[in-house]
C-alpha cells in the first residue's frame, strides 16, 4: 500500500458545523419528475466486508440524468439567476469532466437560457455528445481540470456570462455553496431511507471526490447540528488524482499532479477551498484506489443490479481495501467498523453517463 492509498485522519470527533439549509430539498421537491434515487440492500457485499449491512445510493438515474450532479446544478443555477436582474436569456459557463457540464447545459436550457461548457482531455466522446445534445456549445481545450476551470472562468468573464463551477476557490464561493447545497439531499434522502429500516445514521459512509464538494455536502450533512453524530466520513480518489490524504498529511490543501483515469468525474487535483475546512475538521479517512480495482468493483455492482459508471464503482473499491485484507484490523479501528455497523456506498454515476470498460481481472 502506498503513502496515501490509505490516510487515516485523527480528529477532534465532537467537531460540529452548520446542517445543510432546506431550501434546496425543498426546490428539488417541487421539480417536474423529482423522486428520491434508491437505496439498495447488498447482503452479499455485507457478509464479504465482514459488516451487518452495505447499502447502496443510486444515483445512476437522477432528475433524468446519469449522475447526481443534476442536483447542485439545478439548484445553482436557479439559484444564481433568481438574484440577477432578468435582462432575457443569460449564458451560463462552466467547466466539466462531464456530469457537472451536462448537468448545467440541461438546467440553463430548461430555464431558457445558453450553455458554454469547456471540457479538458480524457472526457469520453459520448459524454461530450450528451453536453451538446442539451444544446450547449462545447469547447474542448488542453491541460488539465485545473486549466479547463481556469479558462471558463475567463470565458464567462469575457462574454459577461455566468460562471456555474462546482469548485471554488478564493473569492469565487457564493455559487459552489449552492451547488454544494444541492448535493445535500442526497444525504438527507438516504436518511429517511435508513430510517424506514430503524437505523438513525449509518456508520460509515464512502464518498467519490474529485474537488470535494459532494464531500463537502456529506460532512456539512453528518456533522450538522441537526445530525445524529457517530457517522465515519472517508473520501475516495483515484490513484492517479488523491489530493486529499496530502491534504490532509500536509495540513491544507495541496495540488497534485493528475494522470489518466477512467474515473474522468474524479480526475482533479486541487480540494474546493470551500471544503477544505469541512474535509480537515470532519473526514476520518482519505482512500486512493486503482482503476484496476474500481472496474471490478463496478462488475460486481452490476453484477447485483447496481449499474454503477466509473466513479460508482470507487466506494466499493475502498471498502475492500479498508476492510479487507492485511492492516485490516488496524483500518477498521479507525473506522470504527465491526460486525454490525451500516456501510453507506455513493454510487455517484450510473453506466450511462461514462461507459465502464470490460472486466480486467
Ligand atoms: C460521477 C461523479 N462522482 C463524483 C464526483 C466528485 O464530485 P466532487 O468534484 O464534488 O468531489 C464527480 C464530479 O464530477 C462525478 O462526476
Amino acid at each position: 500500500m502506498s503513502a496515501t492509498t490509505w490516510v487515516a485522519h485523527d480528529r477532534d470527533r465532537s467537531w460540529t458545523c452548520a446542517s445543510p439549509s432546506q431550501e434546496a430539498i425543498e426546490f428539488h421537491r417541487a421539480l417536474p419528475g423529482y423522486a428520491p434515487t434508491r437505496l439498495v440492500d447488498l447482503p452479499s457485499l455485507a457478509e464479504e466486508l465482514g459488516v451487518g449491512r452495505v447499502v447502496a445510493k443510486d444515483e445512476s438515474s437522477r432528475l433524468g440524468l446519469p449522475a447526481f450532479k443534476a442536483l447542485g446544478a439545478s439548484w445553482a443555477v436557479h439559484r444564481a439567476l433568481r438574484d440577477l436582474p432578468d435582462e432575457g436569456p443569460r449564458v451560463i459557463v462552466t467547466a466539466t469532466d462531464g456530469n457537472h457540464g451536462r448537468a448545467v447545459a440541461r438546467f440553463s436550457r430548461l430555464l431558457g437560457h445558453r450553455a458554454r461548457i469547456v471540457v479538458p482531455p480524457g472526457v469520453h466522446p459520448s459524454a461530450i455528445q450528451a453536453i451538446r445534445d442539451e444544446g450547449a456549445e462545447v469547447s474542448a481545450v488542453g491541460g488539465t481540470y485545473d486549466d479547463a476551470v481556469a479558462d471558463a472562468s475567463r470565458l464567462a468573464e469575457e462574454i459577461g456570462g455566468v460562471l456555474v463551477q462546482d469548485t471554488a476557490w478564493v473569492g469565487y464561493e457564493q455559487i459552489p455553496g449552492w451547488i454544494v447545497e444541492g448535493y445535500a439531499t442526497l444525504f438527507a434522502e438516504a436518511d429517511e431511507q435508513l430510517a424506514g429500516s430503524g437505523i438513525t445514521h449509518p456508520d460509515l459512509v464512502l464518498v467519490p471526490a474529485g474537488v470535494g464538494s459532494l464531500l463537502q455536502a456529506a460532512l456539512a450533512h453528518y456533522r450538522g447540528d441537526r445530525a445524529v453524530l457517530g457517522t465515519v466520513v472517508a473520501s475516495v480518489e483515484p490513484e492517479a488524482a488523491a489530493c486529499m490524504g496530502p491534504s490532509l498529511l500536509a495540513g491544507e490543501a495541496v495540488t497534485v499532479p493528475t494522470g489518466v483515469t477512467i474515473m474522468a468525474g474524479l480526475n482533479c487535483g486541487t480540494p474546493s477551498s470551500l471544503a477544505w475546512p469541512y474535509i480537515v475538521n470532519g473526514l476520518d479517512a482519505a482512500i486512493a484506489v486503482s482503476d484496476e480495482d474500481d472496474i471490478r468493483a463496478a462488475h460486481d455492482l452490476a453484477d447485483l443490479g447496481v449499474l454503477a459508471g466509473p466513479c460508482g464503482g470507487a466506494g466499493l473499491a475502498a471498502a475492500r481495501l479498508a476492510l479487507t485484507g492485511p492492516g485490516s484490523a488496524e483500518r477498521r479501528r479507525h473506522l470504527g467498523v465491526g460486525p454490525d455497523s451500516t456501510v453507506l456506498l455513493v454510487i455517484t454515476e450510473g453506466a450511462d453517463a461514462n461507459p465502464l470498460p470490460g472486466r480486467e481481472t
